[in-house]
Formats: C-alpha cells, sequence, structure tokens
C-alpha cells in the first residue's frame, strides 16, 4: 500500500496567491485564517492535480490570478505510487482564447498528455462546503459527485465519460437534419453505445463496492451510514447481463428513439441521465429528509469509506481535502473523524476559518496561517 502525500506544494499565480510555497512533514496538513484568506484557493490548486477542472469545476481563466498575465501554475513534490515525484499543470502563456486552451501537465519536468497521467502517482478525494446541498440539488451534481468518486479508482473514467458526452453531441446534432445520413448515425450510436457501456460497467462495479464497504464499516462508523444505489437502468443491467447484450440493446433504443430525441434536442435514454440515490441509514430515510448537519455527517462517512475503497482496489491511499469539514462537528465526531484519518492513513489537507478547532491534532499537524495569498507554518 502506497500513500499519496504531498511534501512541498507550490502556487504562481494561481488565484489569489502570487508565489507561494509550503513544504508538509506531516499527514495532517492544517490551513486556518480568515474568510477570503485563500484556503479553499489551495485546496483547489492541489484538486488540479487531478482529472478536471477542479473542486469548484473552474475554467482555466477562472483561476489564474486577475493581477498576472493569465498563465498559473501548481507544482507539487508527491510521495507516491512511483516514488518521489513532481507533478505540474497550469497554463505557460496567456493564449487568445484562454477557454479553448488546455492546461499543461507535466510529470518530473516531462509533458504528459493529460492529466490521468498524475493518477500513476496520486488519488484524491475531497469534500466541500458546495456539496452541502448535493442530496437537494439535481440529479447532474450527484451523477458528477460520483463519477469522481469513480475517477479516484480508475483514472481513465473522466475521459470516457468525456467522450461519452461528445458522442452524445454528435448524435444530437447530426438528428437535427431532418435528412441525415443513417450509416453516419449508426457509426456514431455503435460508439456511443460501447462508451455508455464502458461508464457505465465502471460505475456498476464502484456502486457495488462502496455499498459493501459501507455495510461493512457500519457497526463501527463514528458517522451515519449512507445506502447507495444507481438509478440507471444501464448500470442495473450489467451487474447481471453481459456487457455485449446490454451494449445492443442501448444501440436499439438509440435508434428507435431518434424521432422522439430529434424532437426534443437531447438524447432521452442513457447513462449520461444516471442519478444516484443514497438513503439516510440510520433513519431508513432519503438523505434528502435528513438535516443539515446528518447530511453533512452522512457525506464524511461516505467520503471516508470511499477513501479506504479506492486505498482496497488500487493500492494507493488517496489524499483527502476536507475543506471546511470541522467547523460542523462537535469534539467527540471531530475527534472520531481525525480517528478515522488516522485509520486510513492517508494525508488530508483540512481548512477553517478557526485556529481553534485544531488544538486537539496540533500536536501532530503541520499548522499554517493563511492570509491574503500567503501561507505560514505555524507548528
Ligand atoms: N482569479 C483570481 N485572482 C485573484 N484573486 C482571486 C481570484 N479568484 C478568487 N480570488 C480571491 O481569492 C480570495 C480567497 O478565496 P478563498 O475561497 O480561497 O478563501 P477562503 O480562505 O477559503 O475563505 P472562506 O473562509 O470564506 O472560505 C477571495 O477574496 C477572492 O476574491
Ligand atoms: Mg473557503
Amino acid at each position: 500500500m502506497t500513500v499519496s502525500r504531498i511534501q512541498r506544494l507550490s502556487l504562481t499565480h494561481f488565484r489569489n496567491y502570487r508565489a507561494a510555497s509550503v513544504r508538509t512533514a506531516s499527514d495532517i496538513v492544517v490551513l486556518a485564517g480568515p474568510n477570503g484568506a485563500g484556503k479553499t484557493n489551495c485546496l483547489e490548486a492541489i484538486s488540479f492535480l487531478t482529472p478536471g477542472r477542479g473542486l469548484r469545476r473552474a475554467t482555466l481563466d477562472d483561476v489564474a490570478d486577475k493581477e498576472g498575465d493569465g498563465s498559473w501554475a501548481v507544482s507539487a513534490e508527491v510521495e507516491g505510487a512511483l516514488g518521489l515525484a513532481t507533478l505540474g499543470t497550469g497554463i505557460d502563456l496567456p493564449a487568445a482564447d484562454a477557454a479553448s486552451t488546455a492546461r499543461r501537465c507535466r510529470i518530473d519536468r516531462e509533458p504528459v498528455t493529460s492529466a490521468a497521467a498524475f493518477g500513476d502517482h496520486l488519488r484524491m478525494v475531497w469534500l466541500t462546503p458546495a456539496m452541502d446541498g448535493l442530496f437537494m440539488g439535481a440529479a447532474s451534481e450527484r451523477r458528477r459527485f460520483f463519477d469522481r468518486l469513480v475517477l479516484a479508482i480508475d483514472s481513465d473514467h473522466s475521459s470516457r465519460v468525456s467522450a461519452l458526452e461528445r458522442s452524445l453531441r454528435s448524435r444530437n446534432r447530426l438528428l437535427e437534419d431532418r435528412n441525415f445520413d443513417t450509416h453516419w448515425c449508426e457509426a456514431i450510436e455503435r460508439e456511443t453505445a460501447e462508451l455508455a457501456v464502458a461508464v457505465a460497467a465502471m460505475r456498476g462495479e464502484t456502486v457495488k463496492r462502496l455499498s459493501a464497504a459501507l455495510a461493512a464499516r457500519e457497526a463501527t462508523s463514528p458517522f451515519p451510514t449512507a445506502r447507495i444505489a444507481l438509478e440507471g437502468w444501464m448500470e442495473n443491467a450489467l451487474m447481471s447481463e453481459p456487457a455485449t447484450a446490454v451494449e445492443d440493446r442501448y444501440r436499439r433504443i438509440l435508434r428507435e428513439g431518434r424521432a422522439r430525441d430529434a424532437a426534443a434536442g437531447r438524447t432521452l435514454d442513457g447513462p449520461h441521465l444516471t442519478d444516484l440515490e443514497v438513503i439516510y441509514a440510520p433513519k431508513n430515510s432519503p438523505a434528502k429528509d435528513a438535516s443539515t448537519g446528518e447530511q453533512k455527517a452522512l457525506l464524511i462517512g461516505l467520503v471516508i469509506a470511499h477513501a479506504g475503497l479506492v486505498a482496497e482496489m488500487t493500492g494507493i491511499t488517496p489524499l483527502l481535502l476536507l475543506d471546511e469539514v470541522v467547523a460542523h462537528l462537535d469534539p467527540n465526531r471531530r475527534a472520531a473523524l481525525f480517528d478515522a484519518l488516522a485509520q486510513l492513513g492517508a494525508q488530508v489537507w483540512i481548512t477553517g476559518a478557526d485556529p481553534l478547532a485544531f488544538s486537539d491534532i496540533a500536536a501532530r499537524a503541520d499548522i499554517f496561517h493563511v492570509e491574503a495569498g500567503h501561507i505560514e507554518r505555524r507548528t
């Protein structure tokens, strides 16, 4: 088992940071400081060491320092699955059309094609206040959340999800033309079905394993347990039927649904619409009906169980980014959280506005004070 650890982090022109650098020595890294200091920004910078748009789902020019020239960089010395490595990402030159520029990724200064390559070195899981409304919000939010969980296990998952979205867009565009080429449509639908099955299969595998992990922890976890399931016929069909049969069925659905989908302007069936159903196990009620605090505790339990699963399935204990998590917990739960993290053996980056919330763990943590884009070590 290897543990994903950041030993040094450098930020250059990333949001409110001009140039900042931190060195860590322990597995609990605390970023404390006033509102607007840059705590979440720092976690966001770390989250760019995975595929995708980071924990705020920002665009590449959103995260560039407003006072800079549009370039930005995040670099981390990582002790990970392949030993020591330096992972770097960012935008080198301000492009005329920043939205269409892909960020560059480097490992030990050598360019790599995408951030998926970082997955060979480290895995990551995060929890942020923006996720507080997860159970009340749209299905798309839960689907994205779950795809993130899958990505921590399978580094290629997000590129398959994006390819599926592109494929669906091509089909929708083609169907707009009433005289579309049916051979062409068939070819797109074949690709769509193939990608859909690949995406759904990995989701199904993850939900099955995560459910089992949650059930196994139920008796001992200090956090309430979630019961989870995917609401999507394809994920569920794949648990009992061969992938080829499911793929054929989806191709038929697509073929027969062309007129309907053309009228709607979108594809009305498929794993791009899957939802994650979450039950608050202690009361056997939908998570959305649980109290704010109950929902938060449920999410923490879910994320910790997932981190354990990532370790078990990949051999890499993921890095945890916990933004504003501690402030919501009473002292008992707070202690339970730190115990659970210690048991997991993961490196965790935690933020909070109140440094006193971390006094219990000050002795075994790296405590940093963050203010106005500066990070200073306190202990
Ligand atoms: N692109 C940018 N360039 C410069 N500054 C930015 C940029 N984007 C955001 N900021 C600034 O970064 C500041 C800090 O944001 P951040 O969310 O990290 O604070 P925080 O320490 O997490 O605060 P809180 O305790 O309120 O969560 C904000 O004041 C915001 O104006
Ligand atoms: Mg914040």
